[in-house]
């Protein structure tokens, strides 16, 4: 998830001096979204100034206070005294610009502007480098786009752009090639090219271009990803969020999913991807900045819960777009070859990172059929390390820098295994002590209780363990595709769950869950039980409401509760139970009666379809009827915001629990 702005004002109030300004500090406010690199293009003087920069705001504003001159600084054009007749940019004006000794600069893009874009980075495509790094540009240099989002067909563009363009990519990146579209559809018109580039772009993402020859016009596009205008007076902003250009104008209008926005000094227009104009109502909001970058929600943990949906989307959607297998091309040295020679795997992490690794584990070995072992990272890498070639030890962990997990990977590495991270952030330690990286693409995360990072781990190790499944041939080509059908909808079914048991307005918890946290944020003790993958669910569950509650919470496998726990009953005691359909769903209706016996009140987590289940739980939290293997990702949700209901309740801070540190990178 990258930060994206545009500005474009009236040249004869604004100079490009303020439009830098006016894009870094969309940028800082856009920084919660990404910060790996970053860089801005103003068109000033009749050329694109270009500046990127690896690291976060800091590193690019130190090189533009070096001034436009220092490297990774870039200026497209040549100087004004090459001006020609005004035309649209072809092969002719190339020539002028040539002939000029510069790149691109005729008569067109003398006219003052006061345009810009800006960008800052959450990798998902390509290394963390200058090269990689926002705004992209077009072999002629005339065309410059800030992305956010994935094109999942870039490679297929990319190689016909190649073949009969001629296209000269610069990047490892999927976005840019988005600006190599536009320019070869580019006829004079930015907004009809941006329109013919849309039609040919698969994947969800939103994006902003400027042409030099327009030097007025910024046109954006948006498919899932979103995009918003800030309306000032004869200056217009674009951006993926609100708090980008908050400090200038509260009037904003939301470009809907599958539509085209063009801005000029004087004015917005918004149209379908064919060009029909549309209406689209300015409103005004009033969020103060704390909560704006906070999305509007009231903390960062709420904003990243609700973000679930857009994450899991970048997380699978470029993987499963051919819809019948799992494509994980982009996990580095730990190719195909490799993986179907696997025939042992080891999961290792800390703390949420771990009971993702435990999901995975059970769709390893029920849809791959490999023999798949668990620890937490703490006692595996001190444990006699038994594992050597042919195995696969995977390393969980979001921030990508948990000392436990990377030792414990480090020693496996050691041992001779093959070693795959799966993790959140590009260029951490983990993705250096591994062979292989599967990034969960969830975009940063500061609630220190893991959400969206933890349904992006879950998703991939989905994907991994079908990748594995096709590999070894242990299952039906038809229940191979009826699943990547079934992860590639996820982010529609998150959707639902969070829609169902969250307030429209404020995001805020409401309907089941709100009535379970009214009931019960008071109490001294919970009890989650789970079986089979719905164990791991249970843990999740009871980890946050420990994280963010402070409440003595235990979890269990169902089964084990008479063997013990059972004495910690009371009458009343809340006990959640994860009911969600599994081949052992009986057994967790007659845990849940063993417990009901006791006088617990049970608030059980069940599919949409499953009305058994309320002749036994007081309360249930729905989640969709999806295959039973994916439930589990959606019955944490409704557990997630149980957890924040409650600490809401007992007036706690969400974001910074006590005693907690978002990274643990010490022993
Ligand atoms: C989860 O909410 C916690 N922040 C913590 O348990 C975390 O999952 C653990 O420290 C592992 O972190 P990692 O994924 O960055 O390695």
């Amino acid at each position: 998830m990258c930060g994206i702005v545009g500005y474009v004002g009236d040249s004869t109030r604004t100079d490009a001096r303020r439009v830098r300004e006016l894009l870094l500090a969309g940028l800082r406010r856009l920084e919660y979204r990404g910060y790996d690199s970053a860089g801005i293009s103003v068109i000033e003087d009749g050329h694109i100034e270009s500046v990127r920069a690896v690291g976060n705001l800091d590193a690019l504003q130190a090189k533009l206070a070096a001034g436009t001159r220092a490297s990774g600084t870039r200026a497209s054009g040549a100087p004004a005294a090459a001006a020609a007749a005004p035309a649209p940019a072809s092969a002719a004006t190339e020539e002028a610009a040539e002939e000029a000794g510069g790149q691109g600069a005729v008569a067109v893009a003398t006219r003052p502007a006061a345009t810009g874009i800006g960008h800052t980075r959450w990798a998902t495509h390509g290394r963390v480098s200058e090269e990689n790094a926002h705004p992209h540009y077009d072999s002629g240099d005339r065309v410059h786009v800030v992305v956010n989002g994935i094109v999942e067909n870039y490679i297929a563009l990319r190689d016909r752009l190649i073949a009969e363009q001629g296209s000269v990519f610069t990047s490892e990146t999927d976005a840019e090639v988005i600006a190599h579209l536009i320019a070869s559809h580019y006829h004079g018109d930015l907004a009809d090219a941006v329109r013919a580039a849309y039609a040919e772009l698969q994947g969800h993402y939103a994006f902003v271009a400027m042409s030099l020859d327009e030097p007025e016009v910024l046109v954006g596009a948006r498919k899932e990803c979103p995009l918003i205008v800030g309306r000032g007076e004869g200056e217009q902003f674009v951006a993926s969020a609100v708090p980008a250009f908050l400090a200038q104008t509260r009037r904003v209008q939301y470009v809907e999913n599958g539509e085209i926005v063009v801005l000029r000094p004087d004015g917005v227009t918004i149209t379908t991807p064919s060009g029909a104009q549309l209406q689209r109502p300015v409103e005004t909001v009033d969020w103060d900045e704390d909560t704006a970058e906070k999305g509007g929600y009231e903390t960062f943990m709420l904003k990243e819960i609700h973000e679930q949906a857009d994450a899991v989307a970048d997380a699978v959607s470029d993987r499963t777009a051919s819809g019948t297998h799992v494509d994980l091309n982009d996990v580095g040295a730990l190719d195909e070859s490799i993986l179907s020679g696997i025939d042992r795997i080891l999961i290792t992490g800390c703390g949420t990172a771990y009971h993702a690794g435990l999901m995975g584990r059970y769709a390893l070995e029920e849809w791959a059929q490999i023999r798949t072992e668990i620890d937490v990272a703490s006692e595996y890498r001190y444990r006699r390390q038994l594992v050597g070639p042919g195995d696969l030890v995977i390393g969980m962990t979001q921030s990508g820098e948990t000392a436990d997990t990377l030792a414990a990977m480090r020693a496996a590495r050691e041992a001779g295994a093959s070693v795959l991270a799966v993790t959140n952030v590009v260029g951490s330690q983990a993705t250096r002590d591994a062979d292989g990286v599967l990034y969960t693409r969830a975009g940063l995360e500061i609630g220190v209780a893991a959400t969206k990072t933890f349904v992006c781990q879950v998703a991939v190790m989905y994907l991994l363990a079908l990748k594995l499944a096709e590999l070894r041939g242990t299952m039906k080509r038809a229940t191979l595709q009826k699943l990547v059908g079934e992860i590639k909808r996820l982010p529609r079914a998150i959707a639902q769950v969070i829609d169902a048991v969250t307030d429209p307005d404020s995001g805020e918890p409401a309907g089941a869950v709100e009535l379970a946290a009214e009931r019960d944020w008071e109490a001294g003790f919970f009890l989650y039980l789970g079986r089979h993958i719905g164990l791991a669910v249970a843990l999740e569950g009871a980890l946050k409401l420990k994280e963010v509650s402070y409440i003595n919470t235990d979890a269990y496998a169902a089964g084990e509760m008479k063997h013990g726990p059972i004495a910690l009953l009371e009458q009343g005691t809340p006990v959640v139970v994860v009911a969600t359909d599994s081949p052992v769903k009986d057994k967790v209706v007659s845990n849940i009666q063993e417990v009901a016996a006791r006088g617990a009140h049970v608030i059980a987590v069940a599919a949409e379809s499953d009305r058994t289940i309320d002749a036994h739980a007081q309360q249930v939290l729905r989640i969709p009827d999806v295959d039973w293997m994916l439930q589990p990702l959606l019955g944490t949700i409704p557990l997630q915001l149980l957890a924040y209901a409650i600490a809401s309740k007992r007036g706690l801070d969400v974001d910074r629990p006590r005693n907690l540190a978002k990274t643990v990178t010490v022993e």
